[in-house]
């Protein structure tokens, strides 16, 4: 049985991976063993052409497609869907040399020379226009071509986070433009907003506003959020093209942990979302588990850009990115577990950078399926073709999707709010909380979407906010909303801190999120290292001689109700953990930080409270549960992360192996075992 792909003509998962013939055109005895390979492996998709301008268009106007045509219709001998790239990732040579402007300005005011990769400007009409030309053809030409099931758009938009800022004059004239809608034509309104009198920065026009200067908070993270909407618009440009001739599903791979570009703002454009996942692991094991907790968070980040449909894994390292340091291999079985983790995680598919890496340039080391020239025959390639089989086994989970009742707020707003921030916590204190957050949540079982702040809340029943230091305009008012309806909130110490421009919330501490949780606050301690504060619970609400580390915040409760207190020092008697109750809901401030068990602890009891009960299960470290379901059947996946065998505990349920046989709710999971059991909804 098989489920549903997005795709036309598609009923099982994708393998495969960016394919890159057009570095092997003097060699038509490798690109015809690619075909063989592929069917051997059994893969069935790639993604091609997307560094291949200079060999579609050598000089200007001159187009060379039949190498293409070729290509496409040698793997669509062997079986082998194509997602056509537009390759608009990196130009030729000509494109930078007669057209400079095309070429991207760094900050020393410098246009640079053509070289690397993601490097246009992202206003200069002359990239707009030749990009243009060249998707158009593409597109017109092989729109209706059956192989082509959907389009890969340029390739991990904005590159370093650097490459997606451009300092040329047409890019600041545009952000002084993009900031006068912003601010609606109103300098007093941005001036006000940026809190520029400080060191006399009041701009009088808006053409005296320039990128660099760090002073004003909200000039440097407003020019990120700028950059940003441009590679939303360079995208759109792109898709626009594309769509004049096709309508077939279009994706743009995303990258690196939502750090460069606002990804809820580009999902909207795309039919299906895509990633490029390149977990750090080296084989020690607790740096290990936390990297691939890590991965776990970011892939739901993803996911959750479209909770409804499955995503798609487009690239990951089959063996070693050249970059990892130590260049430790994979255990036999890791590869393996790592692809159906993503798997477990809504992925309809596992691909990889890339199918046959290049003899020479910077990435000749990258692990790919098929090394160079060299043989064919290799750990790497049985265990490709053995992630094959491991699909085909579990097709019936092939298009369902992941259901949360919980939500994790962790956003790039924020991570870049931070970035930009000074005093406070930083950007990788805030990554480190909601990490824990989502450890402690996943150490429950429980399935979680990770959102932003402009997310539709009404889907979830619990939302979590750990540190929303700066808050977007309607946060605020959204979540009263929501708890006044039934759902329960939980935020922490560092919330409500700022308005978007990194300006004090007006009022003091906590801003409008005051009168939500029925407290006020005053100071926040950041403890050392070795400093612990004895914390005393009402009822159960944390184990019994629990302390706080890191963070101690002194709050008052107005009208909330006090579940813990600190016991010692000058914070004795004063509210570390509270409740107040609005409307139908519930409304928890988190005033003292936790460590992982504790923090554990407390979501337990919070998502008692919730009624979740039964979605509840004791996972313990290092093993991933994850549900997916369709309209008949729901799906778990039960990841064991680690190298030694050990027993998950399931959660309630009626849970079947794939092969119907049913599993009692203590199962064993080997050496890096992905194990996947269903049972039928309702
Ligand atoms: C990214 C890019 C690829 C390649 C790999 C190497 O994912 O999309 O083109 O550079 O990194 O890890
Ligand atoms: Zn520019």
């Amino acid at each position: 049985m098989g489920g549903a792909s997005i795709f036309n003509n598609v009923n099982n998962f994708l393998t495969g991976g960016d394919y890159n013939p057009d570095q092997w055109l003097n060699r038509p005895d490798i690109l015809q063993q690619d075909a063989q390979l592929m069917q051997k492996l059994g893969i069935n998709a790639v993604s091609l052409g997307i560094f291949a301008w200079a060999t579609l268009e050598p000089d200007e106007g001159n187009f060379q497609f039949d190498w293409l045509d070729q290509t496409i219709e040698r793997l669509d001998k062997v079986g082998v869907h194509v997602i056509l790239a537009t390759p608009t990732a990196a130009r030729p040579m000509w494109l930078g040399l007669k057209y400079p402007d095309v070429c991207i300005t760094s900050k020393d005011g410098k246009r640079e020379y053509p070289k690397l990769r993601h490097n246009f400007c992202w206003t200069s009409d002359n990239y707009r226009d030749k990009s243009a030309i060249i998707i158009d053809k593409l597109a017109e030409r092989y729109a209706s071509c059956d192989t082509v099931i959907g389009w890969h758009i340029n390739n991990e938009y904005g590159g370093h986070a650097d490459w997606a800022h451009c300092y040329c004059d047409s890019c600041i004239t545009n952000f002084q433009h993009w900031l006068k809608q912003r601010y609606d034509h109103d300098i007093d309104k941005l001036n006000d907003s940026w809190w520029t009198r400080f060191w006399s920065h009041t701009y009088q026009s808006w053409d005296q506003i320039r990128p660099g200067d760090h002073s004003v908070e909200a000039l440097g993270l407003n020019w990120v959020r700028y950059c940003s909407d441009m590679v939303e618009d360079f995208l759109a440009h792109e898709i626009k093209h594309i769509r004049k001739h096709c309508s077939k599903p279009l994706t743009t791979n995303m990258h690196g942990h939502l750090q460069i570009t606002d990804y809820v703002k580009l999902a909207k454009h795309l039919d299906f979302l895509s990633y490029d996942s390149y977990p750090r692991i080296y084989g020690i094991e607790d740096e290990d588990i936390k990297n691939l907790y890590y991965e776990s968070l970011y892939l739901d980040a993803i996911r959750s850009l479209k909770p409804d449909t499955p995503w798609y894994l487009i690239e990951s390292c089959p063996s070693l990115p050249q970059y990892f340091s130590p260049l430790r291999l994979k255990r036999p079985g890791v590869h393996n577990m790592l692809s159906l983790k993503t798997v477990a995680q809504g992925s309809d598919s596992v691909m990889y950078f890339q199918w046959r890496a290049g003899r020479g340039s910077i990435e000749k080391h990258h692990g790919a399926v098929i090394m160079h020239d060299s043989p064919t025959d290799t750990r790497v390639t049985r265990e490709v073709a053995e992630i094959r089989t491991n699909l085909d086994n579990i097709n019936q989970t092939l298009g369902s999707t992941i259901k949360s009742d919980v939500a994790l707020i962790f956003d790039t707003e924020s991570i870049h709010a931070l970035e930009h921030n000074h005093g406070g916590p930083t950007a990788k204190q805030y990554r480190e909380e909601v990490l824990k957050h989502y450890r402690a949540l996943a150490r429950l079982g429980i399935n979680c979407d990770v959102i932003d702040q402009t997310a539709d809340f009404s889907r979830y029943k619990f939302i979590t906010a750990p540190i929303a230091y700066a808050l977007q305009p309607s946060f605020a008012t959204r979540i009263h909303k929501f708890v006044s309806q039934g759902g329960h909130f939980l935020t922490t110490f560092w919330s409500g801190i700022t308005d978007q421009d990194l300006c004090i919330s007006a009022g003091g501490r906590l801003g409008p999120l005051r009168d939500i949780l029925g407290i006020t606050s005053e100071e926040i301690d950041c403890l050392r290292e070795d400093e612990r504060i004895l914390l005393e619970a009402e009822q159960d609400w944390l184990p019994p001689k629990t302390h706080s580390s890191t963070y101690s915040e002194l709050v008052h409760a107005s009208h909330a109700h006090v579940l813990a207190s600190y016991a010692t020092e000058f914070y004795a008697g004063r509210p570390a953990l509270t409740l107040n109750y609005l409307g139908d809901g519930r409304a928890y401030y988190q005033a003292a930080a936790l460590d992982l068990d504790t923090l554990r602890h407390f979501y337990n009891r919070l998502l008692t409270e919730a009624e979740l009960t039964d979605q509840l299960a004791d996972i313990q470290n290092g093993v991933l549960i994850k549900r997916r379901s369709n309209s008949t059947n729901e799906f778990l996946f039960a990841v064991n992360f680690m190298e030694d065998p050990c027993e998950v505990s399931l959660p309630t349920g009626d849970w079947h192996d794939l092969e119907n046989n049913l599993v009692g709710t203590e199962v064993p999971l080997d050496s890096y075992q992905v194990a996947v059991f269903t049972q039928s909804c309702g």
